[in-house]
């Protein structure tokens, strides 16, 4: 990505969760090119380290740690280092997140449980340790859910159910905290070119009628387009956005 060439986050501190690929890690180079002292999140350390990498080499600050955001004392571990570390946080990224495809019947209780434990456990515990400094700070929580969130998703069951939770943990959280100047909200993308996508196989016998309504017309998004959209609704510019769910899919929830 280029150096937008703005200083929305100079001074400010991002903690992302899922920094090391696709959409985290091109938000994290995006806030660090605007400014920010990113502090990048995941459990692939190698993948972390590169996108620290290139976030230094085009001269933005950031820190990694390895972490696994299922596990909640890890969670509370990543956000004090955070402020131990940089003094502050003003933003909150939750962006680490798995998918599958399978047949509802042959989902085992291990694959649902760690799904739920990323996707879901990980959002709020990220977010529960980090409320106290981002309201010392009047910051913001940016939750990455999806189409899946908003719409049924045949043989993604699982993953379509983490999603709706994390519309109603960005509205829920909105709401209990709508007196204060903290802002909760979640971007809401569909297709989106990335290793998660890349890995994502559908039964051999799918129905593919059923794809029908979420496959789209424009094609798949790019990473950098939904870090564009994350770093305005995380900057001061978005002061009145507040517990919005805001679709970045080409207008595959449109019909
Ligand atoms: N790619 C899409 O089409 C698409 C569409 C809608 C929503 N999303 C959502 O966007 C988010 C990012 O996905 P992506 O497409 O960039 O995928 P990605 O696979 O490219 O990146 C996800 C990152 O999360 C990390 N991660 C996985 N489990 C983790 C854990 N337990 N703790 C910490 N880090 C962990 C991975 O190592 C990886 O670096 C996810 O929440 C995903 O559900 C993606």
């Amino acid at each position: 990505m280029t150096t937008p060439g703005t200083t929305r986050f100079d001074g400010k501190v991002a903690l992302l969760t899922g920094a090391g690929s696709g959409i985290g890690r091109a938000v994290a180079l995006r806030l660090a090119a605007e400014g920010a002292v990113v502090h990048g999140l995941d459990v692939d350390a190698a993948a972390l380290e590169e996108t620290a990498a290139d976030a230094r080499a085009a001269g933005g600050r950031m820190h990694v740690r390895r972490t696994d955001v299922a596990v909640p004392g890890e969670c509370r571990a990543a956000v004090e280092e955070c402020v131990a570390v940089s003094g502050r946080l003003d933003v909150l990224g939750n962006i680490a997140g798995i998918a599958s495809s399978e047949h509802v019947g042959d989902v085992t209780e291990d694959q649902y449980r760690r799904m739920m434990g990323v996707n879901v456990d990980g959002y709020f515990f990220m977010a529960q340790a980090a409320l106290p400094h981002l309201l010392i700070a009047s910051g913001n929580i940016v939750n990455i859910a999806s189409n899946a969130g908003l719409m049924g998703i045949a043989y993604s069951v699982v993953y379509s159910m983490t999603k709706g939770a994390v519309v109603q943990l960005t509205r829920s959280l909105a709401m209990e905290f709508v007196k204060t100047p903290l802002r909760v909200n979640a971007i809401a993308p569909a297709g989106v070119r990335t290793n998660l996508t890349r890995g994502f196989h559908l039964p051999d016998d799918a129905d593919f009628e059923l794809m029908k309504p979420y496959m789209g017309f424009r094609g798949a998004a790019g990473p950098d387009d939904i870090a564009a959209l994350f770093a305005f609704v995380a900057s001061d510019e978005a002061i009145n956005i507040h517990g919005a769910i805001i679709s970045s899919d080409g207008g595959v929830t449109a019909g």
